[in-house]
């Protein structure tokens, strides 16, 4: 019945949209906004038409976006094109993703992703295959770029060969290995848990998602439990009129990974609980207003206390056992002589934020979770020096657990001499220890590239074998080369065809590498 109302609903919408065409067999929704806002309307912030584009403005989170509900059929196959302008940063990432719902309850999809520079209409691509639901909205939302102002214009929802559609046949995939591949968390079973980050659009996949479950038994959310992700802007901005510490916590994005997680009893390691970088500016401010001025430091501290508290709350209510481990800081360090980076955190709680996101972390978290301090470059001298003394420091308050190398590297940048003092040094303090973030980049993807590529991951893995005892988890950052933040210079263990490339063999067997 519902198909057979949302068939009707699309032809109905597919007639009064703004401009309908039928080219080749196609059917395509235009949003072209020459004639108004077409349906759009602000979801948490204004919009307004004009000359043929869409302004959205008076956002507040990075949800907040223009949005437009689509009778879209559940089982067909849909191409969606936008072009999206913003003229306030240098460059700022973008998403079209979909609310839907289903009996009233809503879950979100992220469709296509785009880098925005200043001043550039950019297209965002992507497709969408309509599952089982009542509703749909499309929008056209920021990635943890607070409350920019952008235009859209063009919006396209085209249903190759009419509505439903099915999908086009895929190109088949051309898995060589997979039935004889080892499964990186069965190699390092009894020793270290093996992991990788995975991101929301990923979680929604369940193809892909099997896959991550065949290999791994450890996930960190790439993105979706960072600040800007979890600090509910509006929701504090309305609360904090009656206490200036109050604090509200959202976590849709994080949810699907979190759910996949709890159902398949695959563990979280959290990202993170402070950091200078993906957190909304107000986040620091009176009223949570961008133009307040920094609060005072016990009015802070009152902030990250319920800030945490709400998280471990949230966590342990829904997910409880999921997430074992947090990355309590992460990058306090700086790159030159190892001091404590400028941030929002350092001006406006001081020198010893670390020790209280420690304190309170360890008061809220549940028992047994782990709480580290997550860094990257502690290969460089200076830095590993500043880190060794932040370590030591914290030690004495006896609320951290470990330290997290993020080992974003290149092949033979830093060299594996170098990241080997570094273990050397950090695991002389005695603490737990983990790789949080290993990537390789290798140039162009060429089998000598791909061969070197290969011999580093061996010797990362050798090292970390050697104080498999200290070693708590390694966690590459990211599923497929295409999917990776540095996917430019095909980082990781898989193609984008999920086949193990040299380098998965060489984690899989370092020794196999002499
Ligand atoms: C990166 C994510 O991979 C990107 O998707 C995002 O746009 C920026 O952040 N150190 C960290 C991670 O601690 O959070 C960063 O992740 C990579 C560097």
């Amino acid at each position: 019945m519902r198909r057979i109302l949302a068939l009707l609903t699309a032809l109905a919408l597919l007639l009064a949209c703004a401009v309908s065409l039928a080219d080749e067999g196609k059917t395509v929704y235009v949003s072209d906004f020459s004639a108004g806002a077409d349906g759009w309307y602000g979801r948490g912030a204004s919009v307004a038409p004009a000359g043929g584009v869409l302004k959205t403005t008076g956002r507040q989170d990075s949800w907040n976006s223009p949005g437009r509900d689509f009778a879209l059929v559940p089982g067909g196959y849909y191409e969606l094109g936008v072009e999206v302008l913003q003229e306030q940063l240098d460059s700022a990432s973008f998403m079209v993703s979909v609310a839907h719902t289903v009996n009233g309850a809503t879950s979100y999809e992220n469709l296509a992703r785009g880098t925005v520079k200043k001043g550039e209409w950019t297209a965002l691509k992507g497709t969408y295959t309509a599952g089982d639901y009542d509703t749909f909205t499309l929008y056209v939302e920021t990635v943890g770029a607070g409350t920019l102002s952008f235009s859209i214009r063009g919006f396209t929802v085209t249903a190759p060969n009419g509505e439903p559609a099915p999908r086009p046949t895929e190109p088949p995939m051309v898995i060589s290995a997979v039935d004889s591949m080892p499964a990186l968390k069965d190699v390092y079973a009894g020793k270290f848990d093996f992991g990788s980050c995975v991101n929301m659009m990923q979680a929604v996949n369940p193809v892909l998602m099997d896959f991550v479950g065949s290999q791994f038994n450890i996930v960190t959310p790439e993105n979706e439990l960072k600040p800007d992700a979890v600090f509910d802007l509006a929701a504090s901005r309305a609360l904090v009129t009656e206490d200036e510490t109050a604090v509200a916590v959202h976590f849709d994005r994080a949810k699907p990974l979190l759910d996949w997680a709890q159902a398949n009893g695959v563990k979280v390691h959290g990202h993170t609980l402070v950091w200078h970088s993906q957190t909304s500016p107000e986040f620091f401010r009176e009223g949570y207003r961008g133009s307040g001025k920094y609060v005072t430091r016990e009015v802070m501290l009152g902030r990250l206390e319920n800030y945490i508290k709400g998280i471990m709350a949230y966590l342990d209510e829904n997910y409880p056992g999921v997430v074992v481990s947090w990355d309590v800081v992460n990058e306090a360090v700086d790159d030159g002589p190892g001091n404590l980076r400028g941030s929002p955190w350092l001006t406006v709680v001081g020198d010893d934020y670390l020790h209280r996101a420690f304190e309170l972390a360890r008061k809220y978290a549940p028992e047994g979770t782990k709480l580290y301090y997550n860094d990257y470059n502690t290969a460089s001298p200076n830095k590993l020096n500043g880190i060794y003394r932040l370590l030591s420091s914290l030690l004495q308050e006896g609320n951290i657990d470990g330290y997290g190398f993020q080992m974003h590297h290149a092949v033979g940048q830093p060299t594996v001499q170098q990241i080997t003092a570094a273990v050397e040094k950090i695991a002389s303090l005695g603490v737990s220890l983990r790789v949080s973030e290993l990537d390789v980049t290798c140039g162009k993807p060429t089998e000598a590239a791909f061969t070197a590529q290969a011999a580093f991951y061996a010797d990362v893995m050798k090292l970390i074998l050697r104080y498999a005892d200290q070693f708590e988890a390694v966690q590459v950052w990211g599923i497929t080369d295409d999917a990776s933040w540095r996917s430019y210079a095909y980082p990781l263990l898989f193609d984008k065809n999920r086949n193990p490339k040299p380098a998965f063999w060489a984690v899989a067997d370092p020794d196999s590498i002499k």
